[in-house]
């Protein structure tokens, strides 16, 4: 593959992206406040599933829990996909375990044998961050309006490019690889990857690729602390339930589910 000549435009990526059927529009930016936010808006205007965002740089880049994303131009990719999937708002979470599946086959394939997924939104290599994923959603009477898959991978960032609190943290397929990367080629494979489990995940949920995401998963038999807004819970991960929640088993023997929170791995 060649390195990112800076082609990366509207015209490019139309050109690239649309064979996927998954695919029914491109909305290109040289910079946006944040490509989830500017998908929201679109499809708060009726924008179709399928309409995908994407832009060079974010000058607002939105990470879970209020955090921030690093977006900079020219080097990596931001992309927010508007999905209208006929599901319950209640299954939507797990379409970021089918994003995490979708960029963990795509970085091995520059990469292998160095990616494993943070449940429930990291994807790392080497065990650092390259890829954050901010699902967003709309429901309202019960029902699932729309989802926005937020997903920012760091494909050619340099160790300096990163915020200094991030440097021990986060890294890039640059980084692991030791080459720069063509963005276009990176984004028709991500979404050939996106379209392949996406298709999975709405004939058969989450258990359809339970078994091919644990391939990631390195939290199985663990000690985790698991924090939730204020309230923090420890414990050994037993498993990885079939709507992907974490099971987990405390000190005195008890079951948890986990649904929701920040896992930190405290080791065997
Ligand atoms: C996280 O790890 O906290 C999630 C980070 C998600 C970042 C992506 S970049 C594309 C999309 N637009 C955003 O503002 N955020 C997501």
């Amino acid at each position: 593959m060649a390195a990112d000549p800076g082609e990366f435009n509207r015209v490019t990526l139309l050109e690239c992206l649309k064979q996927r059927p998954i695919i029914t529009d491109v909305h290109y930016y040289e910079e946006v406040d944040s490509t989830n936010t500017m998908a929201c808006r679109l499809a708060l205007g009726g924008a179709r599933e399928g309409e995908v965002v994407v832009a060079d740089a974010q000058i607002k880049g939105r990470g879970r829990l209020n955090r921030a994303w690093q977006s900079p131009h020219g080097m990596n990719l931001y992309t927010s996909t508007i999905l209208r999937p006929k599901i319950e708002p209640a299954v939507a979470p797990q379409m970021t375990l089918m994003a995490g599946l979708a960029v963990a086959d795509l970085f091995s394939l520059f990469c292998p044998g160095s990616v494993s997924i943070k449940w429930p939104n990291d994807v790392l290599l080497k065990g650092r961050k390259a890829c954050g994923i901010l699902t967003e959603m709309k429901s309202a009477a019960g029902s699932l309006e729309f989802v926005i898959l937020g997903i920012g991978l760091n494909i050619n960032m340099n160790r300096e490019d990163f915020d200094p609190s991030l440097r021990e943290t986060a890294t890039s397929l640059k980084m692991e690889t030791g080459k720069a990367w063509n963005r276009l080629d990176v984004i028709s494979k991500q979404f050939d990857l996106l379209e392949k489990w996406y298709k999975i995940f709405l004939k058969e949920g989450f258990s359809g690729l339970r078994k091919d995401w644990m391939r990631y998963a390195d939290i199985l038999g663990k000690r985790i602390r698991v924090a939730y807004k204020d309230e923090f819970q420890t414990g050994i991960v037993t498993g990885i339930d079939e709507d992907g929640t974490i099971l987990m088993q405390d000190e005195s023997g008890a079951s948890h589910r986990v649904i929701a929170g920040d896992v930190h791995l405290l080791g065997r």
